[in-house]
């Protein structure tokens, strides 16, 4: 078998999401128990229609199913007449019928004293165990004989032979007791199909709304998961197979919630309640026959592990499909301008064909098996047919013909719930494939999380200490550091600079701060508490951050600026744009702050969204502020008004600034220079000017650019 422990596992840890909705679990159940019934109980009417109304005959031993009915019906008080046969073996060469009715494939003869003229073909040996076997035989009468035999149901056979044997066959089923029956089939059919439909309904909706709720809650962990996930997981992962993941893979097990209860519940169900029918009627027969049934599933089951694989496979690639979607809609621009548009089609052909190549062998495994079973089942259908009739025939099992049929009614319904938990089977582990790369993501550690003794801070008194940091992007133990052994303090108040050449560290050490990422070694501590010990969110909410990439959600210029401090009055919303010397161009806005910006605010020019995103920074008013090259998309002249606002901002804050721009920082109360991941200098601007290193060579660079431009801006003096 190809299910092991820990796809069993998976399923398993599916299923729980359905435990919240036990209630409506219990439901599903009964309505397929219902369905189930309904379904056996038409399969169990055949033969009312076959030995009540097709044939019926004289009496002697009953059939069971028609045992059955005269039973039930004596408990619901209703008087049946119900037809029976006899069986017994007589070597004769004569019969003699007396008051009974035959029904001749020609011919119903109804019999006083009646001698049968000829038997064709000649018997010697007549079985009577079927009435229809008589009937077989071809007993012919004189017509004068016919004549006289009208009007007397009810009599007396005699068959003469080797001694005599009389058998009474007491009242048989007239014609008006056999329009009973056909109706009674009728309306109990009728019933069964209303009884069929509405339990149908209940049980697909509330099967289907149950799936749903599974995926939506799963779905809903695995966002809270990514949610909990540090910076540095989205920095290896691929977005789009997140995406994916999301959505396709979580599509999957939704197909699994749907199929399990359905086809591991209510087909099963089906099933055993039909089994029980079959082998209740012709119990030898169903034995027989039950265990090649269930042997028929093992080929199925066999091809169900290349369909995990290739499920998964599938999935896989579609991942890199939409990874591939996604890099379009953010990249389009450079697409466009670097003319790739044909490159980027043909890579998207490519993978798509990946795709598919990994579908069709998945979808190969799984028709495979089904095709199969297709084949195996209605050769043993025609075999249980052919098997079925030879015992019947040879008398090795003694079966009434309303029972056979009941049996062979069983065997061909069986056969669609059986199909469907083969199929089931496959999908199973197609889904499986997606359970477990949905689980990956949720069982996904944070590499940063709070540790069981942090504690919540609320503000910040002194400042925070850095001591002997390092720090690597690589996990795996290679020490390529980006920061090595970076130790100060920064107190209240105070405007600490950071400045140095492109990559030299200066991003990664203010990412450090709200623990974007973990540092290597050495501390980081906020009023003398290592911030491994402070909670993520009081740590955060100390901290407000404008990013080197400015980000804004594709929502109004209202929702993004309250972003992080819901509460915001308008009044607030307002003040903090006008700090940043956004209100203008926003109150210019179609619907002022109503205004949808597009993703990643698209719809504002560079300046602005930065603007925006300091606005958003003033708004969440922390002790903690960073500025990652927070003014470097503004002219000359707005950064300084900017600037300026930001000053008055400052003040009782602790605000870290990074810029390359050296006016902007002229005004730091320490400035930090980084070189390779080290503090190389640090100092005021007139220390470090006077010291005559690395800034002042930065410095002096800046100043004679500025001065050859001929530009106004003259670099801080
Ligand atoms: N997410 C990341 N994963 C791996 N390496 C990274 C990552 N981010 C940055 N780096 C590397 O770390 C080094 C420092 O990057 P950082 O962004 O801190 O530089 P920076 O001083 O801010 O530069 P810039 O002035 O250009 O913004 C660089 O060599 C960069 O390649
Ligand atoms: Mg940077």
């Amino acid at each position: 078998m190809s299910l092991r422990q820990k796809d069993l596992a998976t399923a398993w840890r599916i299923l729980s999401y359905g435990f919240p909705y036990w209630r409506r679990i219990l439901a599903v159940l009964l309505l397929f128990s219902i369905y189930g019934a309904a379904q056996s109980l038409r399969v169990a009417l055949i033969p009312i229609l076959v030995d009540g109304v097709l044939i019926p005959g004289g009496t002697g031993e009953k059939s069971r199913a028609l045992g059955l009915y005269e039973q039930v019906a004596s408990w619901l008080g209703v008087s049946t007449v119900v037809p029976r046969t006899y069986r017994q073996e007589f070597p004769f060469d004569e019969i003699e019928l007396s008051g009974t009715r035959i029904d001749g494939p020609d011919h119903a003869l109804i019999l006083t004293d009646g001698r049968i003229e000829r038997i064709v073909p000649p018997a010697h040996q007549l079985w009577v165990g079927m009435f229809q076997e008589l009937r077989f035989a071809r007993i012919r009468f004189s017509p004068e004989v016919a004549a006289r035999a009208e009007g007397r149901p009810g009599g007396r056979i005699v068959i003469r032979g080797g001694g005599t044997a009389t058998c009474s066959l007491g009242e048989s089923a007239d014609d008006s007791k056999r329009r009973e029956y056909l109706i009674a089939f009728a309306i109990i059919g009728a019933i069964l199909s209303v009884v069929l439909g509405i339990t149908d309904y209940f049980k697909e909706y509330l099967n289907r709304s149950l799936a749903f709720f599974i995926t939506v809650d799963l779905r809903r962990d695995v966002f809270a998961s990514l949610t909990r996930q540090s910076v540095g997981f989205f920095d290896r992962q691929r977005s789009g197979d997140l995406i994916s993941r999301l959505t396709n893979d979580v599509g999957a097990v939704q197909l699994f919630t749907t199929m399990f209860f359905s086809s591991f519940l209510e087909e099963p169900i089906a099933i055993i309640l039909i089994v029980a029918v079959a082998l209740y009627f012709a119990p030898t027969l169903t034995l027989i026959a039950l265990p090649i049934m269930f042997l028929l599933v093992l080929p199925v089951v066999r091809s169900g592990k290349r369909v995990k694989k290739h499920g998964r496979g599938s999935l896989e690639k579609l991942g890199i499909v939409t990874e591939a979607i996604h890099q379009l809609f953010s990249g389009i621009r450079i697409v466009k301008a670097f003319d790739m548009e044909g490159h980027e089609r043909e890579a998207f052909d490519r993978k798509n064909r990946h795709y598919i190549r990994e579908s069709l062998k998945m979808v190969k495994a799984k028709v495979t098996g089904v095709a199969l079973l297709e084949f195996l089942y209605n050769l043993v259908i025609a075999l249980a047919v052919a098997g079925g009739g030879y015992l019947v025939l040879s008398r090795l099992v003694a079966i009434q013909l309303g029972d056979f049929a009941a049996f062979m009614a069983a065997m061909a319904t069986v056969y669609r719930p059986l199909k469907a938990v083969t199929r089931a089977l496959n999908t199973l582990q197609e889904s499986l494939g997606g359970g477990d790369r949905v689980f990956q993501i949720l069982d996904a550690r944070p590499e940063i999380a709070d540790a069981p003794d942090a504690i919540d801070i609320y503000g910040v008194r002194d400042g925070i200490v850095f001591d002997g940091l390092h720090f690597s992007y690589r996990s795996d133990g290679d020490e390529r550091w980006v920061l090595q052994d970076v130790s100060f303090e920064a107190r209240m108040g105070e405007t600490i600079a950071i400045v140095g050449p492109s990559g030299a560290g200066k991003t990664t050490l203010v990412d450090l701060i709200p623990r974007f990422y973990e540092c290597r070694r050495g501390v980081i501590s906020i009023d003398g508490i290592d911030v491994r010990r402070i909670t993520q969110r009081s740590l955060l909410r100390q901290i407000a951050i404008v990013g080197q990439e400015p980000f804004l959600f594709n929502t109004s210029v209202r929702e993004n600026l309250r972003y992080g401090r819901e509460d915001a009055t308008p009044e607030a919303i307002e003040d903090a744009a006008r700090l940043a010397f956004i209100h203008d161009v926003v109150a210019a806005l179609p619907e002022g702050y109503d205004t949808e910006i597009g993703e990643r605010g698209v719809m504002l020019s560079g300046g602005e969204r930065q603007r925006l995103t300091i606005a958003r920074a003033i708004l969440k008013d922390a002790p903690i502020l960073i500025l990652d090259e927070a003014t470097s998309a503004l002219d000359a002249n707005s950064e300084r008004l900017v600037q300026g606002a930001l000053e008055n901002l400052m003040r009782n804050r602790l605000t870290f600034v990074i810029a390359h721009r050296l006016s902007t920082i002229s005004r730091a109360t320490r400035i930090m220079v980084l070189e390779s991941g080290r503090i190389v200098e640090q100092g005021t601007h007139e220390v470090l000017l006077a010291a005559n290193g690395v800034y002042a060579t930065l410095h002096r660079m800046q100043s004679q650019q500025l001065a050859g431009q001929g530009e106004g801006q003259r670099a801080p003096a």
